[in-house]
Order: C-alpha cells, then structure tokens, then sequence
C-alpha cells in the first residue's frame, strides 16, 4: 500500500489564524446517542476527522440514515429500523476504532443485542474494556464470546443499578449514560468521569427527554425513563486540538489565534502555558496563543482526570518543554504507557529520560508495576531535522510540532494517523506559513 509521508522544512515560527470545530472525543457519542430514538437528531459544529466518518458507516451499518454536509458541519441521523449487521461487517468498518463498544447501551434497548467487535484504538497502554462490560453485565446484559468479537444480550431488559467506577473512566460514565437513560429504575453512578465531552453528551441527553444530575463528587443521578426524541445540539469545541495548536506556537517561537477554542474547557492547560512562560488572550471566539521571545521556564506537570491537566496535552507540551530552561518533571496517571514518542525527540536533539517511579506528588495505579509513566525533560535542547515515523495520534502530532520546530528538512511518516484528531491539518499548516509538502510513494 502506497505510504503518505510528510517533508517538513523546520525552524520557522507558525503565524496565523485556524478554526478549530467540534470535539472528536464528543461528536461520536453524541451520533451514538441519536441510536436511542426512531426520531431525527441534528447535530451542528461536526468536524471532518477519521472517527466521525467511522461512526456514520457503523450507523449506517445497523440501519440508521445518516446525512454529513461537510462544509456546513452539520450531520443528521434518523435511525429508523435499526439491524444487527453482520459481524465483519462492523469489524471491517470499526478498523481501529474504540467506538462500537458504545453502541451496546443504545442496540440492547432497540433490539436487545449487541457486537462488539475487537477493538482498537492508539497504542498508549492495554486499553481494557473490563469496566464497560462490568457496567453491562450490572445492568443485566449477558455477553458470549466468539471469533469475531462479543455478542451481548439482555433477555429482561436492561435494569438500573448502583455502578461504582475504580477509576473515573471517560468510555465506562459515557456507557452508563447510555445504558441508564432508558433503563428501568435510578441509576446512581459513583466515581463517574466530569470531562467537559461528558457534560455536553449529558446536555444531548437531557434535551433528549432523559433526567440526569451531576453532583459535585463525581456521582451522577440517572432516572430511567420510557421513551426519548431526537435532539438539535452544537458540538463544544476540540479543547485537545486547541491545546496541540498552542503547543506548536511555543515551540515553533509562533503566534496562532485558536477560533473555537473556548477558555472554560482549558483552565488548566491556560495555567500550564502561562506558568511555561507561553502567553495568551481570550477574545469572544478564539484564544490566541504566542511565544513571547526570550526563555520558557521549565515546570512540573501531572497529567490527571477532568479538572486536571488532560494526558492528551501532555505530548504536545512536552515538545514545548524542550525549549524550556532547566528541568521539567511530567508524570503520566492517566495512561501507563504514553511516552514511547519521546524516542523520536531524543533522536532529534532532545534530553528526555523516562522513569517507572511516580515522579509527581501522588503515586498513582502506575507506580508499582514498573510503566514508564514519568518523564525528566532537560532544556533548552535545539532540535534538528530527523526522519520519524509517527506512533499514535497525539505523539504523531508532537512530532509533527517537533519537525516544525526544527532545523532542518525532516521525514514525518505514517502521518495518515493524524488525521483521526485534527480536522484539515495540511491546509492549516498551510495556514500558517509551515513549509510543508505531502509526499506518496
Ligand atoms: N480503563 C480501564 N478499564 C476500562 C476503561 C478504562 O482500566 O474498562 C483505564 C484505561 O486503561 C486508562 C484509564 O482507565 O488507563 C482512562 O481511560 P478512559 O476510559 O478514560 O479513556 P477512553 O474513554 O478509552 C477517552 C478518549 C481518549 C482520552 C481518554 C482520557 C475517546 C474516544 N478517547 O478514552 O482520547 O485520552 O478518554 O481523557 O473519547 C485521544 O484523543 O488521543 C485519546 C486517546
């Protein structure tokens, strides 16, 4: 198969202005959500990425009409009859996709079944799916295992529970949601995810019909109801892809004004960009971010569950962090294993060692099991021009941030990954001034 790979001539500042549209980790819940209705849901503000096309052909695979205009950023869905597909049906369309294991909720209401397929997802830890299946079988699902992936079954119906989270999971609150909302009883969620994607699938919910409380301890409330309607929403805006762009503008010494990017969802990161010497201003619909001159300071992060600093962040800032002065301390508590992008930064001048200590002030579920889950970044380092191949999405982006940064003419492949999570990247490298050119061999 042909490979794109991208030629980067590096050390110029990125200057300029991009959009930035709806979140890639909201918009595919959201149009699963629509599965919980016959009625039509629009939803505005949709992006064109890799996973929202995914979602649409797994909706359309279980009967569902669905309608994108692409430059208006609208979607519509109108599941009609829904269908169970045929299995590798779904595993053909799913590919690396972790969505379809939030169609169970939605498909066991409709049709009192469910596939999931072998999931994927970015290789940044083993990624299990126990605390979904958990929730599932609590709520009275039934699972069998088969070549292809799990069929589940729920024979009664799917019953309200009382569900406790070992760890605020995003993918297992936004299953219960799912499940709960139609379920028989109250659904009394603890150690639930509070993520602004969350709290925005909660507001597609309620304008839904369903009756949902989030209280300030990370418990939420869910009353069953019987029947729910098709809702009109606005995605919130892609705060991670905002946060990668913001990283760029330090490293690269740029000025990027961020449209969409909403302060509210970002305090944390803001913190972090002021602390790290990155200076920022929010204007009514954008955030403009910029490398002021001079040296950035070097700092301790952790990255954390919502309100903390998003594990998503943390690989852009870290490229940032190799311009700064002296000694920053990341340690990772989301993922065990998120820092296999730093090899490529080492190769391009960078001094980052990783360590399996909790190097933070908590010890987090990582620590005793010997991850390398902490990172010792030593700066400034100038990068220089290297050939990389990109690893994941969000380390695939850094990359990019670090070729852009460097001098030199730099090799960036497997950059097809990039798009999943950043809508339209080329044209807004583009944008930018970024001296860039897409090669297929
Ligand atoms: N976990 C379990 N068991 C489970 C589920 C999760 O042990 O059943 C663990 C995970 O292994 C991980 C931690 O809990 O260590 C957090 O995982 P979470 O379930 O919160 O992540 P997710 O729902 O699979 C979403 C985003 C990720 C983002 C995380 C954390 C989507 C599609 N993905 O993943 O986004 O990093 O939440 O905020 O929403 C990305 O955008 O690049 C990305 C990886």
């Amino acid at each position: 198969m042909a490979e794109t790979k991208l030629k980067v001539r590096g050390g110029k500042p990125l200057r300029g202005e991009i959009l930035v549209r709806g979140a890639k980790n909201f918009v595919p819940k959201a149009m699963v959500a629509a599965l919980l209705t016959a009625e039509t849901s629009v939803l505005r503000n949709v992006p064109l990425l890799r996973d929202v096309d995914v979602t649409a052909q797994l909706l359309r695979a279980h009967g569902a009409q669905v309608d994108y205009d692409q430059d208006a950023g609208v979607l519509s869905i109108t599941p009609g009859t829904l269908r169970l597909p045929d299995p590798n049906r779904v595993n053909t369309v799913a590919g690396s996709s972790r969505i379809p294991i939030l169609f169970c909720g939605p498909l066991l209401h409709a049709l009192g079944e469910a596939f999931i397929p072998d999931l994927g997802g970015c290789h940044i830890g083993s990624r299990p799916v126990d605390f979904h299946l958990s929730v599932l079988e609590d709520f009275g699902a039934v699972r069998n295992a088969q070549d292809t992936g799990l069929h589940l079954t729920a024979p009664r119906g799917l019953r309200a529970r009382k569900v406790h989270l070992p760890y605020p999971s995003v993918g297992a609150t936004e299953q219960t949601l799912l499940a709960a909302v139609l379920a028989r009883g109250v659904t009394e969620l603890s150690g639930a995810a509070v993520e602004p994607e969350i709290i925005d699938l909660i507001a597609v919910l309620q304008k839904m019909g369903a009756l949902i409380t989030v209280d300030t301890d990370r418990t939420i409330h869910i009353e069953g109801v019987s029947e729910l309607h098709g809702y009109r929403h606005t995605a919130l805006p892609d705060r991670i892809e905002a946060g990668s762009w913001a990283c760029a503008a330090l490293a690269t010494r740029g000025d990027i004004t961020v449209r969409g990017a909403r302060q509210a969802d970002m305090m944390n990161f803001l913190n972090i960009y002021r602390k790290v010497g990155g200076q920022f201003e929010v204007c009514d619909d954008a955030i403009r971010f910029w490398h002021p001159g001079g040296a950035l300071r070097s700092i301790p992060i952790e990255t954390d569950v919502h309100p903390g600093f998003m594990t998503d962040w943390q690989q852009p800032m870290v490229v940032a962090l190799t311009q700064a002065e002296g000694v920053s301390v990341v340690h990772e508590t989301v993922y065990e294993n998120r820092f296999g992008f730093t090899e490529a930064l080492n190769q391009m001048g960078a001094h980052i060692q990783v360590y399996s200590e909790c190097l933070g002030s908590k010890k987090c579920r990582f620590g005793r099991e010997n991850f390398f889950h902490s990172a010792v970044i030593q700066g400034p380092t100038p990068l220089h021009a290297a050939d990389i191949e990109v690893p994941d999405l969000r380390g695939g982006f850094s990359h990019l941030i670090a070729a852009l940064a460097a001098e030199g003419e730099s090799t960036v492949r497997g950059i097809d990954i990039i798009n999943r999570g950043y809508e339209h990247f080329m044209h807004k490298l583009s944008a930018l001034g970024a001296d860039v050119e897409k090669i297929t061999d």
